[in-house]
């Protein structure tokens, strides 16, 4: 049986390492081979977004790389498109597996599907009803010819159902996105030159988003904002998004947010469960900080992963500055919630992938 798995952008790394790991762990125990192809698109391309995560998070180097890089949404899109089919024509596979909701996964899940491959989606199923960002439009459109479903929540499974899809091919396992930060724990690395004085005394702030950080008034508004937020001797480290430092000018200065260049994982994962809390756009995050019970403001209207707010430790902000610096007050004075951990958040979610996805190709070779 042959897989050939897709990663294409940052979050993307972090969500097949324990898929990659789960089938090496499969043939060091199993007389039936598991061969697979890694491709990554090169979506993302610099060392510090894409390089630095293969070595923390111990993924073989890829199978070959695309290379298409940045673009428009169209652009970007094409590219991996036309890429990829030139190489999936030449190296055909039993099942595609995609991960998430970035353009390389909803790209090579439609060039798969074209020429007859089943398509896999880990992570299928999450909605936040938004259509103005291009994840909901990139989940919407591989789920509308996925296979096989690997879901992270009930809600997903409802989702999908709701959409169709048959019981049958909807396999709730968990998130890969935790395995790994459950066998990365003991690993986790203070980064260099971040003195121990901040131990506990920090807030982390990440920001890409589009809608938050493409009109440059808006970015700059919503920093100083934060930036006056601070008192006493905390800080706020924002390690910076490319896309988010292309809008910044060079001369923007606050008192106490310190900028860091993108954190490789363990470095970031190390900052995330130390914080006093997170302030974060991102989906990916929304989760980790659940996992590590660290309180998470989420900078967005709405969320494709609402077990967070239900179970977890996150809430949504939107760009209510009040409701922000209330938050603040009451993660300051310990009464925020504790939250818990989502059902079968517990580290083996790809190795529940693996096993079902052995089974099902089984049964129809
Ligand atoms: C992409 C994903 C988003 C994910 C995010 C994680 C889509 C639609 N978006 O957003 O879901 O949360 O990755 O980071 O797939 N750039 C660099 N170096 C890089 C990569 C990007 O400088 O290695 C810059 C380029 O100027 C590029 C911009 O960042 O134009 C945005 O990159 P892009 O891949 O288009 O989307 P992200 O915003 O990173």
């Amino acid at each position: 049986m042959h897989l050939t798995i897709i990663a294409g952008a940052r979050p993307n790394f972090v969500k097949i390492a324990p898929i990659i790991h789960a089938i090496e762990s499969h043939n060091a125990n199993s007389k039936d081979r598991i061969d697979y192809s890694l491709v990554h698109t090169g979506q993302h391309y610099d060392d510090a977004m894409s390089e630095v995560f293969f070595s923390d998070l111990m993924i073989p180097k890829p199978t070959i790389n695309l290379q298409v890089g940045s673009g428009s949404q169209a652009k970007q899109t094409a590219k991996i498109m036309i890429a990829f089919e030139e190489y999936i024509l030449e190296n055909t596979t039993d099942c595609l597996i995609v991960v998430g909701d970035v353009n390389s996964t909803m790209a090579c899940s439609i060039v798969a599907k074209k020429i007859g491959i089943k398509v896999a989606h880990v992570e299928g199923g999450l909605r936040s009803k938004d259509m103005s960002m291009p994840e909901e439009i990139n989940r919407l459109l591989t789920d509308s010819i996925t296979d096989y479903f690997f879901t992270t929540s009930k809600l997903a499974d409802h989702n999908l159902i709701k959409e169709g899809v048959g019981q049958e091919q909807i396999f709730m396992v968990g998130n890969t996105m935790i395995d790994s930060l459950v066998s990365s724990y003991d690993r986790f690395k203070q980064p260099a030159g971040l003195g121990e004085f901040l131990e506990g005394k920090y807030f982390l702030l990440t920001l890409h988003r589009p809608s938050n950080v493409d009109g440059i008034e808006l970015l700059a508004e919503m920093l100083s904002t934060i930036d006056d937020m601070a008192q006493g001797d905390e800080k706020i480290l924002f390690p910076i998004h490319p896309r988010t430092k292309a809008q910044l000018s060079k001369n923007v200065e606050f008192k106490n947010i310190d900028f860091l260049p993108p954190l490789p994982y363990l470095e970031f994962l190390y900052l995330m469960r130390g914080a006093k809390a997170i302030i974060t756009d991102s989906g990916g995050i929304q989760e980790e900080s659940t996992y590590l019970k660290v309180p998470c403001l989420t900078l967005r209207e709405n969320t494709e992963r609402p077990e967070t707010i239900s179970v977890g430790s996150n809430l949504l902000i939107g760009k209510d500055m009040s409701l922000l610096k209330h938050s603040l007050d009451t993660i300051r004075t310990g009464e925020w919630k504790k939250g818990g951990i989502p059902d079968l958040w517990d580290g083996k979610a790809a190795i529940r992938i693996i096993a079902k996805l052995n089974q099902l190709l089984s049964a129809t070779n």
